[in-house]
């Protein structure tokens, strides 16, 4: 029989155990966690809308007119008024002729990339993608070639080495552990003149990049001609839970027919669709609140940089690197302690060796707050080096 026990002993001696923390309250720019109240700098909720009074309304309407729980997949059931509505609101926010819903970020990644990689086809990869990228390569029957991060090169010279028949580049937006942006123009240069197809993961920019939130297309000015395939989630900027797939009309009726993650799972509640539709028409109503997150960003990355602490300030994702596993803990720990909560980032997320604190900024924060923390992390950086 398996020794779970010492499994977990192996996962403590490496400095990689995991505890679960609970907040007790909402989430805002300071939160109750584990009974200590501190201001919060790891939410990916980056524009603080998590108690938003039009968007919590919107979701109990749809709770008193459909009840709780879906009963049944999209293509059953469970395909009520709110799923129509999130994927024409996600369609209009994101510029796409349609949408698609699924549960999660993630299931909308695995089945999108297993659907669409046929077994001849190969899937250019960012080294630093996304989980739910990778595995959604691992189920595609396709054969996928890892490139160095943002590192065109490479990708240049794998796609001659592979000159696929069907290809498909593949790449988050915002990379999620160290918030910078992929070189899209180029990358879709590349797709244009291989015949690929590229693919991109909007969940970190949805809300946050462009000048009204829109994502990594506005911020690039590029189209969904250059992009055909864009995915994101629910769960960041848009208060609320699910992932999309957005584009043609043809590419989300071939996704609805053929992506397993899609089909064989009970349908997000109506409650929740409604969420995060009335989340999205909030952000599209509201742009000075993804620039009062923008300028936020500027104003920390600044901060941190006059104290030695460089960061490209690209995104609200701000990776402050530690390497050693422990000192990244310690450093955590003495973060805490002053009031800022921001854990520690280790393998398997990042690679052995490149542990990190990460911190990300929403709008809701105060210049105080972000003063505060900037001080209180070149504290407990000192704090984890002295032990
Ligand atoms: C880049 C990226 N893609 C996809 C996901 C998955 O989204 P979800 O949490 O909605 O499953 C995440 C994070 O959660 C992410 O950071």
């Amino acid at each position: 029989m398996d020794n779970f026990a010492s499994r977990i002993d192996a996962i403590k001696a490496a400095h990689l155990y995991r505890v679960l923390r609970t907040l007790s309250t909402p989430q805002g720019r300071d939160v109750v966690i584990d009974g200590q109240r501190v201001l919060l700098f790891s939410s990916n909720s980056y524009l603080g809308l998590n108690t938003n009074d039009y968007i919590c309304r919107e979701g109990i309407r749809a709770i008193e007119e459909f009840g709780v729980g879906s009963g049944g997949s999209r293509l059953v059931t469970g395909n009520m008024t709110p799923h129509m509505r999130l994927e024409a609101a996600v369609a209009r926010f994101k510029g796409s002729e349609a949408a698609l819903a699924f549960t999660s970020g993630y299931t909308a990644n695995v089945g999108v990339i297993s659907a669409l990689c046929h077994k001849d086809a190969v899937i250019f990869s960012d080294a630093l993608n996304h989980a739910s990228i990778i595995d959604g390569c691992r189920l595609a029957r396709g054969l996928t070639a890892v490139y160095a991060h943002n590192d065109m090169d490479d990708l240049l010279k794998k796609v001659r080495h592979f000159r696929p028949r069907q290809g498909f580049i593949v790449t988050d937006s915002v990379f999620s552990m160290d918030g910078d942006i992929a070189r899209l123009p180029d990358l879709a240069a590349i797709a244009r003149e291989h015949g690929l197809t590229l693919m991109v993961d909007d969940a970190h920019a949805t809300g946050v990049l462009g000048a009204t939130g829109r994502g990594s297309l506005e911020h690039f000015g590029l189209s969904h001609e250059d992009v055909p395939v864009v995915t994101g989630t629910l769960s960041k900027a848009v208060p609320s839970e699910g992932g999309f797939v957005c584009g043609s009309a043809t590419l989300c009726e071939l996704i609805r027919n053929t992506a397993r993650s899609f089909i064989f799972t009970t349908a997000p509640s109506p409650s929740t669709a409604a969420t995060a539709a009335a989340g999205i028409a909030y952000i599209a109503a509201h742009p000075e609140l993804v620039r009062q997150l923008q300028d936020n960003v500027a104003y920390f990355a600044q901060n941190l940089a006059r104290r030695g602490l460089g960061t490209h300030g690209q995104s609200p994702i701000i990776p402050i690197l530690v390497g050693d596993e422990a000192r990244a803990g310690r450093a955590a720990e003495a973060l805490l302690a002053l009031g800022v909560f921001a854990p520690c980032i280790r393998y398997p997320t990042v690679p052995k060796g490149m542990a990190r604190l990460r911190l990300t900024v929403m709008a809701a924060h105060t210049r105080e707050d972000l003063d505060y923390a900037a001080d209180c992390l070149e504290r407990a950086l000192a704090a984890a080096r002295a032990d």
